[in-house]
C-alpha cells in the first residue's frame, strides 16, 4: 500500500499507531488526519515529524468536505481510524459531541472509502473474505461496547453488544456502521475492541495520568464511588503492535478483542501508582495516600471490564510485551521526564500554538 491514512494521529492512542507505521513501513506514507481538538497534540509526534514517509493533515471528520480534500490529495488505500471522542466523563455531560464525531463522523469516511475503493472501477479491491485485499478500512474500538460484567467472566468477540454510557454506545454504532458498509458494499475492513490503555502521551483526564499528575502535585485523587470498579489495563505500545499486526494479518471482516491479561481495582491501582511514584521521587512509602479521595461516583458507572484476548494470541500470536509493572514504571519516569508536556496540556497554551499553525 502507497498511502494509509490514521485519523486521530495526534491522540493518546494514535501518536503510537502512527510511529508504530511510520518506522516499520517506510515505502508507504502515512498521512495523521487529525481536527487537533483539546486531546490532539502534535508534540507526541515531535520524534517523527520529519520522517520522509509521515505527514500531518489538520481535517475534522464530522467535514465531509475537509476529508474529500485529503482522499482527493493522496486516494489513501487504507483507512485505520482512531480519531474520536475518546472520555467517557465528558460524554455524560456532552453526549452530542460523542455522537457527532463517533457515529457521523466514522460515516462520513466510510462513504468517502466506499466512493474510492468500492465503486471506483479503477480501484480494484479485494471482496471479503478470500480475494487478496487491495483496500482496508480499520476501525479501532473499545471493550466498553459489550457493557459490564459482573464478578467473574469476559468479553469474547461473541459477546453480545451492550453499551451502558454515550461514549460506548457511540462506538457501539460505529462498529455496526464498518460492519454493515462491509456487509452491504464489500466494503473491506476490520475491528478491534481493546481494554483500558495506559502509557506515554495519555491524557491527564484519565484515570493513570491524572492521579500521576496530582500526586506530583499534592492534589486530591479522586476516586469514584468505593473503588472497586475494575478494568483491564494494557501498555499503548502494545496496543499499536496489535494494531499493526492485526492490520497487515487478519483476514477481511474479522473482529479482534486486544487485551492485558490484567485486572485491577481502581483503588488498588491508585495505590499501586502511590507506591511507585513516592518511590521514584524520594517521598516515605505510604506518603500520598493522604490524598486519596472518594468522590461522587460516575452516573451508569460499568462495574467490570476484562477482554478474552485469546482468539487474537491464537490466530495471530499476539501478546502483551511489557508487564504493569514494567509498563506503570515507564509511564511515571515518562510523566517525570516530560512536565513540560503536562504543563502545556493542562494549560492549553501548546494546542493553542498548534492550532493557529494549521490554520
Ligand atoms: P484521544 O482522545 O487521546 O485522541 C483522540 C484524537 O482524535 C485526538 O488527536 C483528537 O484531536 C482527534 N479527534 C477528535 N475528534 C476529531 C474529529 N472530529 N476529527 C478529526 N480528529 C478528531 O483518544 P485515545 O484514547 O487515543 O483513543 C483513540 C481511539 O481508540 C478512540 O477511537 C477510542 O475509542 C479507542 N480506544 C481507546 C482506549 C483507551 O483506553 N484510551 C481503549 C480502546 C479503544
Ligand atoms: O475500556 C476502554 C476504555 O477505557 C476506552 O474506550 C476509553 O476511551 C478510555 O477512556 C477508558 O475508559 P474508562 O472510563 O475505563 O477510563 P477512565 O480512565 O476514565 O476511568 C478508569 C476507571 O477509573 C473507571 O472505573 C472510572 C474510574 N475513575 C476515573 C477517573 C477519571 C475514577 O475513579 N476517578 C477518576 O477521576
Amino acid at each position: 500500500m502507497k498511502n494509509i491514512i490514521i485519523t486521530g494521529g495526534a491522540g493518546f492512542i494514535g501518536s503510537h499507531v502512527v510511529r508504530e507505521f511510520v518506522k516499520k513501513l517506510p515505502e508507504t506514507t502515512i498521512i495523521n488526519l487529525d481536527a487537533l481538538t483539546y486531546a490532539g497534540n502534535l508534540e507526541n509526534l515531535k520524534d517523527i515529524e520529519s520522517e520522509p514517509n509521515y505527514v500531518f493533515e489538520k481535517a475534522d471528520i464530522t467535514k465531509p468536505e475537509e476529508l474529500r480534500k485529503v482522499f482527493e490529495k493522496y486516494h489513501p488505500d487504507a483507512v485505520v481510524h482512531l480519531a474520536a471522542e475518546s472520555h467517557v466523563d465528558r460524554s455524560i455531560t456532552d453526549p452530542n459531541a460523542f455522537i457527532n464525531t463517533n457515529v457521523i463522523g466514522t460515516a462520513n469516511l466510510l462513504n468517502l472509502c466506499r466512493e474510492f475503493w468500492t465503486l471506483n472501477p479503477d480501484h480494484t479491491h479485494g471482496r471479503f473474505p478470500d480475494e487478496p485485499r487491495k483496500n482496508l478500512f480499520y476501525h479501532v474500538s473499545t471493550d466498553e461496547v459489550y457493557g459490564a460484567l459482573g464478578a467473574t467472566g469476559f468479553f469474547t468477540e461473541e459477546t453480545p453488544y451492550d453499551p451502558q454510557s454515550p461514549y460506548s454506545a457511540s462506538k457501539a454504532s460505529s462498529d455496526h456502521f464498518v460492519r454493515a458498509y462491509g456487509n452491504t458494499y464489500g466494503l473491506p475492513f476490520v475491528v478491534s475492541n481493546c481494554s483500558n490503555n495506559y502509557g506515554p502521551n495519555h491524557f491527564p483526564e484519565k484515570l493513570i495520568p491524572l492521579c500521576i499528575h496530582n500526586i506530583l502535585e499534592e492534589k486530591p485523587l479522586p476516586i469514584y464511588g468505593d473503588g472497586k470498579y475494575t478494568r483491564d489495563w494494557l501498555f499503548v505500545i502494545d496496543h499499536a503492535r496489535a494494531i499493526f499486526q492485526i492490520f497487515h494479518e487478519a483476514r477481511t471482516g474479522e473482529t479482534y478483542n486486544i487485551g492485558g491479561w490484567n485486572e485491577w481495582q481502581n483503588i488498588d491501582l491508585v495505590k499501586e501508582l502511590i507506591r511507585q511514584v513516592d518511590e521514584k521521587t524520594g517521598k516515605p512509602s505510604g506518603y500520598s495516600e493522604k490524598l486519596i479521595t472518594f468522590v461522587k461516583d460516575r452516573p451508569g458507572h460499568d462495574k467490570r471490564y476484562a477482554i478474552d484476548a485469546s482468539k487474537l494470541n491464537r490466530d495471530l500470536g499476539w501478546k502483551p510485551s511489557v508487564t504493569f509493572e514494567e509498563g506503570l514504571s515507564r509511564t511515571i519516569d515518562w510523566f517525570l521526564e516530560n512536565k513540560e508536556w503536562l504543563d502545556n496540556v493542562t494549560s492549553g497554551a501548546y494546542q493553542d500554538y498548534y492550532r493557529k499553525q494549521y490554520h
